[in-house]
This record gives structure tokens, sequence and C-alpha cells, in this order.
């Protein structure tokens, strides 16, 4: 019986990044008729937006080197968006030819991270993407803007809230309609949320143009969506089975886990549209096929591992 508590919406939206994400991470590479019914059967359970891969350099991510193969196996259903990854106009050239209608450039906070991730600068990250979303936005698609490295970062230490939310407010003017702020080393706690969700808000950015992308290496994922949604969020970033990490940051775990997060929002009695059941059994099918148990306290409590 859900318990609702104030301050908190009806409706949140479960952005489901455990195929790119998670995948991205895996030292084995995953067979991509294996990441095609993954996906399928993640919308089976209910999931509206699923990221589903990257048209980033095959050499620098190669589990995630068929991303155009990948596209042509899933099947669309109405209703259905898989949003992928795209840094770059080459890789936007690849998600064309692909026939995507989603894509997601992924900036840097701090300038070390955005050499390590992007080969780039603080800085020149933005002409990087410039391109891309232009012609994303002439051709009808959407484009989704991410910053990695708001609470922290490994090589730089602590980032300003400030410094987050400039990056943020160049995504939203690009075009961006909506950004969403990576805790890409989980280190984020509660009111370090606030901080940069108010400095974000006071840099020109609508709360409701926020999404929350919350890695969980310090088990603080499910706490700092909780201070989130609490300050207006309607957009959470979550992986099935806990699935993920970053291959250019060590230090990152799998993300929060998207049966966590239903388990929360269901005693909440806040709407999200999954079915747990059919989650948590593609979660431990995939577990198996990944050859090691989810991370996600919910799939082993209500798998019985
Ligand atoms: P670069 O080496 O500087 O690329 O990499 P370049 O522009 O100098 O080009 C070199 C060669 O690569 C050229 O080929 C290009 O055509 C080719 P050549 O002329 O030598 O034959 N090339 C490509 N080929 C295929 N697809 C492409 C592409 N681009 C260039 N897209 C680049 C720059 C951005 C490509 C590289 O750094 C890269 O691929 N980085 C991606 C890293 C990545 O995927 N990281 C994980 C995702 S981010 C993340 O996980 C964080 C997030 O979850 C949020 C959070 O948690 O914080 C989103
Ligand atoms: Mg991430």
């Amino acid at each position: 019986m859900p318990v609702p508590a104030p301050g908190l919406p009806e409706h949140v939206t479960i952005y489901e990044v455990g195929a790119r994400d998670g995948l991205q991470n895996e030292s084995a590479i995953v067979p991509v008729e294996v990441k095609a019914e993954f996906l399928h059967r993640l919308a089976a359970a209910g999931l509206r937006v699923l990221e589903a891969t990257s048209f980033v350099h095959p050499k620098w991510v190669p589990q995630l080197a068929d991303a155009g193969d990948l596209l042509r196996l899933l099947v669309r259903t109405d209703g259905v968006d898989y949003p992928v990854l795209v840094p770059n106009e080459r890789g936007m050239d690849r998600a064309l030819d692909a026939g995507v209608s989603h894509v997601a450039v992924f900036a840097s906070a701090t300038d070390t991270f955005a050499q390590r991730n992007l080969n780039s600068t603080l800085d020149s990250q933005f002409a990087m993407f410039e391109p891309v979303v232009k012609r994303a936005l002439e051709g009808g698609l959407r484009v989704r803007g991410y910053v990695s490295m708001c609470f922290g970062d490994p090589w730089e230490g602590a980032v300003a809230p400030e410094q987050v939310a400039a990056v943020t407010r160049r995504l939203a003017e690009m075009g961006c309609h909506q950004i969403s702020l990576g805790d890409t080393i989980g280190t984020g706690t509660p009111g370090h949320v606030d901080a940069v969700l108010d400095a974000c808000v006071a840099a020109g950015v609508a709360v409701r143009q926020l999404a929350v992308h919350f890695h969980d290496t310090y088990g603080q994922a499910l706490a700092n969506t909780l201070a989130a949604l609490r300050r207006g969020v309607r957009t959470v970033d979550a992986s099935a089975g806990g699935l993920g990490g970053c291959p250019y940051a060590e230090s990152a775990t799998g993300n929060l886990a998207t049966e966590d997060l239903v388990w929360m929002l269901d005693g909440l009695g806040i709407g999200h549209g999954v079915d747990l059941d059919a989650l948590v059994a593609t979660s431990v099918w995939m577990a198996e096929r990944l050859g090691r148990p989810s991370p996600s306290r919910v799939v082993r409590a209500l798998a019985g591992d």
C-alpha cells in the first residue's frame, strides 16, 4: 500500500540507460542480438525511453561498436523512444544512417574529463557539439544534453555548482530540450543536489528541463533522487539491474538501479508505468548472460539471489 509524502510529483519519467551506460562498461562483448532482446524486454516491461547505444569512436568504446547493427535490429513500437549518444559530426552521420530520432550530446563540467572522455577541452567541447545539435534540430530530431562530473571529479576534486550551471546553460542555449546532470563517480549527497539544482536555476535553466543521472558508487543514488524530485525534477535516469559505469572514469560504478527506483516510486505512490516483476525478470535474464548477479538490492530481494 503506497504511503505518499509531501512535495513530490504524481508521475516520473524513467530514462533507462542500461543498454548504453551499462553495457559500455562490460569487459565482455555482448552479442548484438542479446542487446536487442534486452531493449525489447525492457520496452515490454513498460519503459518508454531507452537509451540504446552510442555512435562514438569504436576504438574508444569497442563494446558499442555495433551501434548501427543494433538500431537495425530494433523493432520500433509507438511511444517507445530509443535515444543514442552522439559526440560529433561523424557520429551524427552514422546515427542518421541508422534512422534515429533522438540524440544526446555529452559534455563535461571539468577540463580533465573533457580531455579524457572526448579528447577535447572544457571550451572546445561546445564547438564539437554545435553542428551536431544544429543538424539534429534542422532534421526534426530531439537533442538531450548530458553534463558529467557535476558532483566531483576524480582528477580535479570538487567541482563548483556554478561551473556545472554554466555548462548546463550552454547546452540549453544550444537547443537541448533536456539536460541530464551526471554524478559520474557517485560522490554526491542530497544537500549537494540542492546546491547544483539551485545553481542551474539561478543560471536561468528551468528545473523541468533538468534530469538527474546518479551512479551509485557510494550508495547515495536513491537519496539524491528523492532530493531532486523534491526540487521539481521529473526525469530520472536509471539502469536496469544497476548495470553501468564509464570506461573513462574508473571510479564510476553502476547507475541507480531501475528496480530500486521503481520500488521507491511505488512506495510513494508516484506513477511510472513500469511492471516491476517483468523488469526484475529481464535483469535476471541479463545477469545470466553477463555471468554475474545484478548489484540491485531490489533485484536480489525479489529474485531471491
Ligand atoms: P578523436 O580521436 O579526437 O577523433 O576522438 P577525431 O575527430 O580526431 O577523428 C579521428 C578518427 O576517428 C577519424 O578517422 C574519424 O573519422 C574517426 P580517420 O580519418 O583517422 O580514419 N571518428 C569516428 N569514427 C566513428 N564514430 C565517431 C567518430 N569520430 C571520429 N563518432 C571522439 C574524439 C569524441 C570521437 C572520442 O573521444 C570518443 O569517441 N569519445 C567517446 C567516449 C565515450 O563514449 N564515453 C562514454 C560515454 S560518456 C558517459 O558515460 C557519461 C554519461 O553516462 C553521464 C555521466 O555518467 O556523467 C553520459
Ligand atoms: Mg553515466
